[in-house]
């Protein structure tokens, strides 16, 4: 009997892994969401170590978090920092959750990025894709704090200019800060 459970819990667990496998392929060629892909290591640690930020009591997100690495640096620099990781696929979101359970100040939140009031954050990380940091741009120039700082890995905003921009092997890591003046 016992043996009988544990079987159906690993198939069952082999079901879930499955379908959400699914839907996250049909979100990435259907929506043309950004897939699951993490982010250079020296790419996290460039990002992370290129902040000085004045006022350390941030809320900073980390949109598509994957295992929300960025996230995982950044507080161990700035204590003061809130964290808030945003994922919307199964897997990436439970091994988030996963290696962050004994982080107190990083929450993880299974959600559509697009659909979550971003006018608290002070700073954004993402590794996402063209089309995502297309919509994203009309969504921090409406709704963002003046100031906003965003940090993108490989995929620039379209039309806000960066300030920096980094080279870390060869792939481009973008810094901006979002002016509320040119809306
Ligand atoms: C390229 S990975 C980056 C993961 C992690 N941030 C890193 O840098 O290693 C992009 C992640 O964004 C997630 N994602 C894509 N579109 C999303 C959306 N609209 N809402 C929430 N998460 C999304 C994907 O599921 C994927 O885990």
């Amino acid at each position: 009997m016992f043996f009988l459970i544990i079987n159906i819990a690993l198939l069952l667990a082999l079901v879930i892994f499955l379908l959400s496998f699914i839907f996250h392929f049909l979100s990435i060629v259907l929506k043309g969401q950004a897939p699951y892909i993490m982010s250079q290591p020296e790419a996290v640690r460039r990002a992370v170590a290129e902040l000085d930020l004045v006022q350390e009591s941030i809320l900073a997100y980390e949109l598509g978090s994957g295992d929300a690495p960025f996230l995982r640096r950044l507080v161990k620099k700035f204590p003061q920092a809130r964290a808030m990781g945003v994922e919307h696929s199964l897997v990436p979101y439970v091994l988030a959750k996963l290696v962050t359970l004994f982080n107190k100040r990083i929450e993880i939140t299974k959600k559509n990025f697009y659909k979550i009031d971003l006018s608290q954050a002070d700073l954004i990380y993402c590794y996402l894709n063209i089309d995502s940091m297309a919509k994203l741009e009309k969504k921090f120039l409406a709704e963002a704090k003046d100031g906003l700082l965003v940090v993108s890995y490989n995929f620039p905003l379209p039309t806000v200019e960066p300030y920096k921009v980094l080279r870390i092997h060869k792939m481009p890591l973008y810094f901006y800060k979002i002016s509320q003046d040119r809306k």
